[in-house]
């Protein structure tokens, strides 16, 4: 049984993006946590990463970040120490940048290197951007280009290029503040940012919790030509086959999906972008304040459908 509490907004019972708690008529926190191990070389880049990640479900439940602590497990027998302090550093740089503060954290040996934050954020409580607010015409705005998990595999395998590991990383370390910004402006009706599941889960999640529909247009989907090159490779990582296990009753697509398109289109991503449903009359709006804020790669690439529910169309 959960405990039930009329001030929790969003909690355990219809999970979202992050847990919201009312604290007066005006007033929501947003707590979220997150934390993995690294996924790039370079720790000071790693740190600003896994930060950025953590921030985002702030920022995708349409609230602003106030206060982090840090989340560290270290192999402090084996890694030199220097390499933890650069990752600190990189976090503590992205929770400057988005205005935040830290406050704290907690630090234990682990084999494994892993970082994170917890986070937390305020909103209005009549403000919360959910994922399950998509309605029959919006229009399905991404804020991000589509590929770093491909990119971060092929890394790991020693098959990337260099190029396209610094645009992947700048895209991962880059903050969804403005994003969110943009949208809170113009007035959007759900939001989520694609991360673990891919773009077709995170989509699929959207419509599931929605109960609508999507139709999303392949051509329009802003894709790292690098990932698409990799995945005809075959450097797909881990998490692709089982998030498309899990959805794939959910997605149809008439002429049937590439295998290498599915694993884009399911690729597990880092610190994605926001995924956007807007009002069908606001949506030029919104697209344009973003390019102007200087998202310059969002795009339109879909619609919201009234049926059939439950089924995300790739066409
Ligand atoms: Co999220
Ligand atoms: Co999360």
């Amino acid at each position: 049984m959960l405990p039930h509490d009329p001030n929790l907004l969003v909690g355990l019972e219809r999970p979202d993006d992050a847990g919201v708690y009312k604290l007066a008529d005006d007033l929501a926190i947003i707590q979220t946590v997150d934390f993995f191990t690294p996924i790039v070389d370079n720790p000071y880049m790693f740190g600003q990463i896994a930060a950025a990640n953590a921030l985002s479900d702030v920022y995708a439940m349409g609230g602003r970040p106030l206060t982090a602590m840090n989340i560290v497990a270290f192999p402090v027998k084996t890694m030199d120490i220097s390499v933890l302090t650069e990752i600190l550093r990189g976090g503590l740089d992205k929770i400057a940048e988005a205005g935040a503060v830290l406050v704290g954290g907690h630090s234990v040996e682990d084999d494994e290197l892993k970082y994170g934050l917890s986070v937390t954020g305020v909103v209005h409580p009549e403000r919360v951007v959910m994922t399950s607010g998509a309605l029959p015409g919006d229009r399905l705005i991404l804020t991000k280009p589509l590929g770093t998990g491909l990119i971060n595999t092929a890394l790991k395998g020693g098959l990337a290029e260099r190029e396209a590991v610094a645009r992947a990383t700048q895209c991962m370390a880059a903050l969804n503040d403005r994003a969110s910004e943009a949208m809170q402006e113009v007035g959007v009706n759900a939001c989520t940012d694609v991360t673990g599941f891919g773009f077709l889960g995170h989509a699929c999640e959207m419509a599931e919790n929605s109960g609508v529909g999507m139709r999303i247009d392949l051509a329009s989907l802003p894709l790292m030509a690098e990932a698409i090159e990799y995945a005809k490779m075959g450097l797909v990582p881990a998490g692709t086959h089982r998030n498309w296990d899990f959805r794939r009753d959910m997605v149809q697509a008439g002429g049937g999906l590439p295998d290498y398109l599915r694993d884009v289109l399911f690729d597990p991503q880092t610190s994605g972008g926001l995924l956007i449903s807007v009002p069908a009359d606001k949506a030029d709006r919104l697209l344009a304040r973003l390019h102007e804020v200087g998202i310059v790669e969002a795009r339109l690439v879909g619609e919201v459908l009234q049926e059939p529910k439950d089924r995300v169309i790739v066409v």
